[in-house]
């Protein structure tokens, strides 16, 4: 399996702190946003990934993180998304790297305590489609929300006012190699973006998506109380901290 880190867009919600440089070269307490998605796919045992980035300071990104020695990849590559299309059109730069593989896509703003190996292994059990991982939020307006019955889930809906469950849908997720058949077919949102939500939502139509609940914290930290959270929440510990990497 090979990992794609998505860290492209504008980080609109973070302005000032990102008129001038990327969201994921800020700092989550002592290290720079993008090395816990990175940390995040290693742990799971990926050594082959793709940083998808875009915007202010593109170029930082290779300067930071070179060859990915310190995390011990065996390959780190690079595409340069246009423009804040969204999740979806970030992700669509990924199919060369891909190359028919099966991918974990994480997203550059979303820190984990723990490990997400027991997805990783459940996928490659289940062969095709997609997995998704939920964590239960006391504020799922900001997120996709799922709908589930039963262990499985009949729907994802983006940000929505009045959300049918407390399940988020975090920014990790598992897929096969038709992710960008779906990828293809996507009509921008009303906010403007190809919406990973909808590649989801066909999944859940095609009937192949399964999903875990996350253990341990999760945040993302692309807003001034998220990333302040997700600061804090790294300085109290937890198992996904470097203490090694990029000294
Ligand atoms: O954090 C989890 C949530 O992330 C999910 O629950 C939502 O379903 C999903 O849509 C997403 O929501 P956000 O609105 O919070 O996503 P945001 O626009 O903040 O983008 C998250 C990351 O995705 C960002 O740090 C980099 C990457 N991205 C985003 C856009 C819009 C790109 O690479 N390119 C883009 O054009």
């Amino acid at each position: 399996m090979k990992g794609v880190v998505l860290a492209g867009g504008l980080g609109s919600r973070l302005y000032p702190l990102t008129k001038i440089t990327n969201k994921h070269l800020l700092p989550v307490f002592d290290k720079p946003m993008i090395y816990y998605p990175i940390q995040c796919l290693v742990n799971a045992g990926i050594t082959d990934i793709l940083i998808v980035t875009g915007g202010n300071s593109a170029g930082d990104f290779l300067q930071l993180l070179r060859n990915g020695s310190d995390f011990g990849l065996r390959r780190l590559s690079y595409a340069y998304q246009e423009g804040e299309g969204g999740i979806a059109d970030a992700l669509k730069l990924a199919e060369a790297f891909a190359d028919g593989e099966p991918i974990c896509v994480v997203l550059g703003d979303n820190i984990i305590e723990g490990n997400i190996k027991k997805a990783f292994d459940d996928f490659e059990k289940q062969q095709k489609g997609a997995k998704i991982l939920l964590k239960e939020v006391h504020d799922p307006e900001r997120f996709g929300v799922a709908k589930v019955e039963g262990g499985k889930v009949l729907e994802i809906v983006e940000k929505p006012k009045s959300p049918q469950s407390n399940l988020a849908v975090i920014g990790i997720y598992l897929y096969d190699a038709e992710v960008f058949e779906n990828c293809k077919n996507l009509k921008p949102s009303a906010r403007g973006e190809l919406e990973i939500t909808d590649v989801n939502n066909e999944y859940i139509r095609r009937g192949t998506l399964t999903c875990e609940v996350l253990q341990g914290w999760w945040t993302d930290a692309g807003t001034f109380e998220s990333l302040y959270r997700a600061s804090s929440l790294v300085r109290e510990g937890g198992a996904n901290r470097m203490d090694t990497v990029g000294e």
